[in-house]
């Protein structure tokens, strides 16, 4: 079983829970990250976030560190974006057939989760798609107990 954690991070909050995960799993790590960085003060990220979400946005990411392939288990974060997955994670999810593999998929999120786990699962054709963990923070102050985090993470690939 190889093990994938996978993860796109605006803020910092999604590589935070990405590298304790990968601490807990042990695999390997990649982040997914945007050609174009987003600019400017977060109000207006939030804006420009709701416009692409509005539209299914892709925008271009840089090529991965690791072969998505070459893996069994992908654990996939990302911050949520308008009540679903950011627009990066949408292109990845485009590019990449990830059937017969095995999901394990967490959002974090400021308490409107929205569809977002439904809309990973419908984006991972012919993958086994589990249980998403759902992750607060009040700006980068986690609100999950650590002690649920890590009893999903036990989860992980069992
Ligand atoms: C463009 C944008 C849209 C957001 N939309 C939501 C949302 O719909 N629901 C929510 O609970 N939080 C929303 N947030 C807050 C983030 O999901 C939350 O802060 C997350 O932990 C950020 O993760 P990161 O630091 O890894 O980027 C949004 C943040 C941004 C920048």
């Amino acid at each position: 079983m190889k093990i994938l954690t996978l993860y796109y991070s605006y803020g910092g909050n999604t590589k935070r829970i990405a590298g304790r995960i990968q601490k807990a799993v042990g695999g390997d790590i990649a982040c997914i990250e945007t050609v174009t960085p987003y600019e400017g003060d977060y109000n207006s990220v939030v804006d420009q976030g709701q416009r692409e979400v509005n539209r299914g946005f892709c925008p271009r990411i840089k090529l991965l560190a690791v072969n998505v392939q070459d893996y069994d288990v992908i654990v996939l974060g990302t911050p949520v974006w308008w009540y679903t997955f950011a627009p990066a994670v949408h292109t990845f999810l485009t590019q990449q057939d990830l059937s017969g593999k095995t999901v394990y998929p967490f959002a974090t999120n400021g308490g409107w989760i929205g569809h977002t786990f439904a809309d990973i699962e419908k984006s991972c054709k012919g993958a086994g798609v589990k249980e998403g963990m759902n992750i607060r923070f009040d700006e980068d102050v986690l609100r999950t107990s650590e002690a649920e985090i890590d009893a999903w993470i036990q989860k992980i690939a069992k």
